[in-house]
């Protein structure tokens, strides 16, 4: 299927933008454009929304060492954010990337509340349809988000949400326990949309060497393992999320329809994808036509009938 035949049952209404799939290919799975765009029936057309890599106030290396781990389920990764900076995006890589109706997101990622303020004003001139804020990218210590931790996030919305005008995605950190909690903080500081759950703290290590594998030492578990960790958190997320109108994006070990419509019953309005890429970047397609195909089967006509239809034993 392409966005031309893909069936209306799968467009959404995501913050005010039309999408024709519920399907984003979340950042750190498509680069800043290119990565994909040589492999035959590749298409960004399958998905409603891309959003492109982290991006910086200035250019970044990245970690040095290795940045990537094959994990068993999953894929442990550590890239420190590596890009061109914001101007860069702005100037150049955007200008030249027209995937239209997929709309083009930018992925804000910073270590201070002045520097995501910074990116963010820079992309609201530019042309990507919405602006997501990589929460992960801020050290908020050890604890698990509350107290001045959550004051601290609750202040770098509300200071990014003044900056801009298009609709505001916040990603969330995957080591938040209540994510309720701070969900509701986000809401408040007005958030259009949470997006989780970015990877989990993990390690490898060499036996041989007794070194950590990853450059960084410690990295980010993605991938199938996570997944029954993201639909709980999407779950509670989505009960304090939908009835303020707040879309929810759920994310974490993507790779089939079945896994797409399980985040969409637990609450999720649209559904990212990001390491699934890796293993077949030809996916959407396939879980678009999956997605569709459920639909039919059980009677209804819109992706969003599905979404927060969980029911109970
Ligand atoms: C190699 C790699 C790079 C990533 N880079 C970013 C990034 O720049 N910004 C961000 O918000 N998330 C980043 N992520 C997190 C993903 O967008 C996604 O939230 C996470 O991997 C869970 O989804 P998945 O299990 O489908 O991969 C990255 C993930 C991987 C594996």
């Amino acid at each position: 299927m392409t966005s031309s035949t893909l069936p209306p049952s799968l467009g959404l209404n995501f913050c005010g933008l039309n999408f024709h799939s519920p399907l984003i290919l979340l950042s750190g799975s498509i680069g800043f454009g290119n990565e994909y765009t040589r492999i035959e029936g590749f298409s960004y057309q399958e998905a409603g929304a891309v959003v492109l890599n982290g991006t910086t106030r200035h250019a970044r290396r990245g970690y040095s060492g290795h940045r990537l781990n094959e994990a068993s389920m999953g894929l442990l990764s550590a890239t420190g954010w590596p890009n061109p900076g914001v101007d860069v995006v702005v100037n150049e890589v955007l200008p030249s990337l027209d995937i239209q109706p997929t709309h083009l997101c930018a992925n804000v990622c910073g270590e201070t509340l002045e520097n995501l303020v910074e990116v963010t004003r820079r992309f609201n001139d530019s042309s990507v349809s919405a602006i997501e804020l990589n929460m992960a990218s801020i050290d908020f210590g050890a604890g698990t988000l509350t107290g001045d931790a959550a004051d601290q996030l609750t202040r770098i919305v509300a200071a990014c949400r003044s900056v801009t005008i298009k609709p505001l995605i916040t990603k969330l950190p995957a080591h938040v326990d209540d994510m309720g909690l701070i969900a509701r903080h986000c809401i408040e500081a007005g958030t259009d949309a949470i997006s989780l759950i970015n990877p989990v703290a993990g390690m490898a290590i060499n036996i041989e060497s007794r070194k950590p594998v990853l450059g960084h030492g410690i990295g980010g578990l993605s991938g199938p393992s996570i997944k029954p960790i993201a639909i709980l958190k999407v779950m509670q997320v989505a009960e304090v999320a939908r009835p303020h109108g707040v879309a929810v994006i759920g994310q974490g070990g993507v790779r089939s329809a079945e896994d797409a419509i399980e985040f969409l019953i637990a609450g999720a309005d649209a559904v990212g994808i990001c390491t699934g890429l890796y293993y077949d970047p030809l996916i959407c397609q396939k879980i678009n036509s999956g997605i569709d195909a459920y639909l039919k089967r059980h009677g209804l006509t819109n992706v969003a009938q599905l979404s927060g239809s969980l029911q109970s034993n």
